[in-house]
């Protein structure tokens, strides 16, 4: 059941998120908080947020018409993420509730985090860690565990964003050689600072060492990599997403992995989370995590306050700072 109404305006906050965000918004609002931090089915959430002026959620709730219907007093939905594929924009303009997102704080722990995912599948870290807990290492070995280097080689990046420059940025750092794909080109001054190249996408799968994914989840770019990508991509390459698990065909990623098309992934996301491919589950030569990129204290804690400074703003009458347009 949903609180009953008090004087003040009142926000649902879908699931936990961290306490400074829950503390902006209790100068503001009545807070109905989901502690148990289940998501909540779309009927619960409809009949939680029926009398609501704002909603803070997570890119576990889906924002629908039909759940947009129900709540006649919402006049925002302020998701703590910088994605927002969870949410039928075309329903929410139609609606007149505005929407926004966390972009910027959470670049570069999530660059970190593709660079994690990309350093362990290529140095098998993982992979490693288990064969020294489960008693087999015996002693230095000099074919043991040999990887990929990164030094010289080419680190392709699609979808060249802020995240995707991070990534760029630590490519550099790493000796990498950088080229993207995107829609469109980066300032020149920038693709002069990451001595990044423009390709197309053919030229991007054929040619990189390494490939991370940043790009938003949208019908074009649902299986931007799938089986033709992985048979175009080198034999020893490795496929990095902290995307949206979408964009590749998970199944199609399994099959190239077994049959030794590409060497390594590392993947944070999944096409069906929290199902995982069961095949992948079986394959030492894939790292994956559980959608955790941009996970550090500090950054969650800033996504949970840019969160509700969004939600206070729409429903104190101003535009929100981070106001996502249909
Ligand atoms: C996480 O996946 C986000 O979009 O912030």
């Amino acid at each position: 059941m949903a609180a009953p109404r008090g004087s003040r305006p009142r926000v649902v906050v879908t699931r936990r998120i961290p306490h400074d965000g829950i503390a902006l918004l209790e100068t503001f609002f009545e807070v109905d908080q989901n502690v148990d931090d289940r998501p909540y089915s779309p009927a619960q959430l409809a009949e939680r947020a029926q009398d609501a002026d704002a909603v803070v959620a997570l890119l576990t709730d889906r924002i629908d018409e039909a759940f947009l219907a129900r709540c006649p007093r919402l006049k925002i939905v302020a998701n703590v993420a910088v994605g927002y594929d969870n949410i039928d924009l075309a329903a929410a303009a139609r609606h007149g509730v505005a929407i926004s997102n966390t972009p910027g704080v959470l670049t570069d722990a999530t660059a970190d985090f593709a660079f994690t995912l990309l350093l362990a599948s290529a140095r098998r870290i993982v992979e490693a860690d288990r064969h020294v807990r489960a008693g087999h290492f015996h002693g230095w070995e000099m074919m043991g565990f040999l990887g990929g280097d990164l030094a010289g080689r080419t680190l392709g990046i699609a979808g060249f964003g802020r995240i995707g420059q991070a990534v760029a940025r630590r490519g550099r750092g790493f000796g990498m050689h950088v080229i993207y794909q995107d829609e469109y080109a980066a300032a020149p001054e920038i693709e002069e600072q990451l001595d990044a190249r423009r390709v197309d996408k053919a030229t991007l799968i054929a040619a990189s060492d390494y490939l991370s994914l940043h790009l938003p989840l949208l019908a074009s770019t649902r299986h931007y990599i799938g089986e033709p990508e992985l048979r175009a991509m080198k034999r020893g390459a490795y496929l990095v997403n902290t995307a949206r698990g979408p964009i590749v065909d998970e199944a199609a990623l399994a099959r190239a992995l077994r049959d030794g098309e590409i060497a390594g992934a590392g993947l944070d996301v999944f096409e069906r989370e929290p199902a995982v491919e069961a095949e992948l589950l079986a394959l030492e030569s894939v790292v994956l995590a559980p959608h955790i990129a941009s996970a550090t204290v500090e950054t969650r804690s800033k996504m949970a306050l840019i969160a509700a400074e969004n939600a206070i703003a729409a429903v104190s009458g101003t535009t929100p700072p981070n106001l996502v347009r249909a």
